[in-house]
């Protein structure tokens, strides 16, 4: 089983995950506490993470981390809800910067 080390509020968490998991999945049923997350779904930034080991072994950047992330993707940084662990990583939340995703501005129809 992948083990993950997560970086987060000056904690060091480290647990062996299931293979194929998603962090925040796990996160959400408990099994994943301190994980910092919101949407699932690509689109808030809330689970930006720094990845400090095992880059190599995770899928490329999907659209939507290129579409949310921009540069930082080439920083390193990942969203955890699109990340897939299948060996093992070592993540940081710690002074991420993520931008702030694009809201879409609301039509006054006067
Ligand atoms: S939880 Fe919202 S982008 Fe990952």
């Amino acid at each position: 089983m992948p083990k993950v080390r997560l970086h987060v509020e000056g904690e060091i968490i480290e647990q062996e995950v299931r293979d194929h998991a998603n962090l925040v999945v796990l996160a959400g049923i408990r099994q994943f506490p301190k994980l910092k997350y919101g949407c699932g779904m690509g689109k808030c930034t809330k689970c930006a993470c720094r990845v400090l080991e095992g880059a190599e072994k995770l899928d490329p950047p999907n659209w939507k981390e290129q579409k949310m992330l921009g540069e930082k993707v080439e920083e390193g940084i990942r969203l955890c809800c699109q990340l897939t662990i299948k060996d093992d990583i070592v993540i940081s939340q710690e002074n991420i910067n993520a931008p702030i995703p694009k809201v879409a501005k609301s039509v006054n129809a006067q």
